[in-house]
């Protein structure tokens, strides 16, 4: 299972990659917006270099099928790592799988975001889109059973041997985290927050806190007999260097009586 970072943060995916768990990173126009990028060819560019040869999502912009086309091209040409998201529909309810099969004949490899349902799942899958975004959190909103979607997208995505990749979005807990990860997501994409939530622990800070303490005690222990034992070393020479000198006397003493 791979882990996408879902932020536009630059600060952030720089300290989740650092630590060698992120194998990409989602975004859409909305977490652009609220992570203050406001020029998305910079804040693509940008994302795109740091993280490279992993995959960045960028999302087109327009509800036109045409527009799609021609912003995908354009983004594509910022960096090599650049995946494009088409949404499954239009705000109108439009169909585009047109688009992601078109994109994927011309080499340009396709996010289908914003899918709730096995059925959108499937289609994404048959248009040949490389990855397909579950916005599970969303499926929930909606009284959908999202681990339920999950399990059955991935076994028909396998069994059937398609290459798309499921993602599973709209992560709003780290419960949503392990429940996309025992349900089979291929792909989970996590905002950097929940990241942080999900290597926490309170007892394992606790247990951390108990091994210091014990190993400054140890330390301390150590180095009393340290000194213990170096004082010991430094009597038992004084006591050598002693009788030596006292025999050295008695020897000198005797030399001069046979005299
Ligand atoms: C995934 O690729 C999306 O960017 C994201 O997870 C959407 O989540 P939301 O439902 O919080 O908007």
């Amino acid at each position: 299972m791979e882990i996408f970072v879902d932020s536009a943060k630059i600060t952030e995916i720089e300290k989740w990659l650092d630590m060698g768990i992120v194998d990409g990173v989602t975004t859409n126009p909305s977490i652009m917006f609220s992570d203050g990028v406001h020029d998305v060819e910079a804040g693509a560019k940008s994302i795109a270099a740091l993280v490279d040869p992993r995959p960045v999502s960028i999302e087109v912009t327009t509800n036109d099928l045409n527009g799609m086309l021609a912003e995908a091209r354009i983004f594509v040409s910022w960096a090599p790592n650049i995946v494009i998201k088409i949404p499954q529909i239009t705000q109108d309810g439009v169909p585009c799988y047109r688009v992601i099969s078109r994109l994927e004949n011309e080499g340009i490899k396709v996010n289908a975001t914003a899918a709730m349902s096995l059925g959108q799942v499937i289609l994404a899958a048959k248009a040949g889109a490389t990855y397909i975004s579950l916005f599970t959190g969303r499926v929930a909103d909606e009284g959908g059973n999202a681990a339920e979607v999950i399990q059955k997208s991935t076994s028909w995505l396998e069994r059937w041997h398609y290459k798309g990749s499921l993602v599973v979005g709209s992560i709003r807990s780290v419960g949503d985290i392990l429940s996309a990860a025992t349900a089979g997501a291929h792909i989970i994409t996590i905002p950097p927050q929940y990241l942080g939530k999900m290597a926490d622990h309170k007892y394992t800070r606790e247990t951390v806190r108990q091994f210091v303490i014990d190993a400054e005690k140890a330390m301390q222990k150590m180095m009393a007999a340290k000194v213990i034992q170096s004082k010991a070393r430094q009597y038992s020479r004084l006591k050598s260097i002693g009788s030596r000198k006292l025999k050295d006397s008695k020897t000198t003493v005797s030399e001069q009586t046979l005299k």
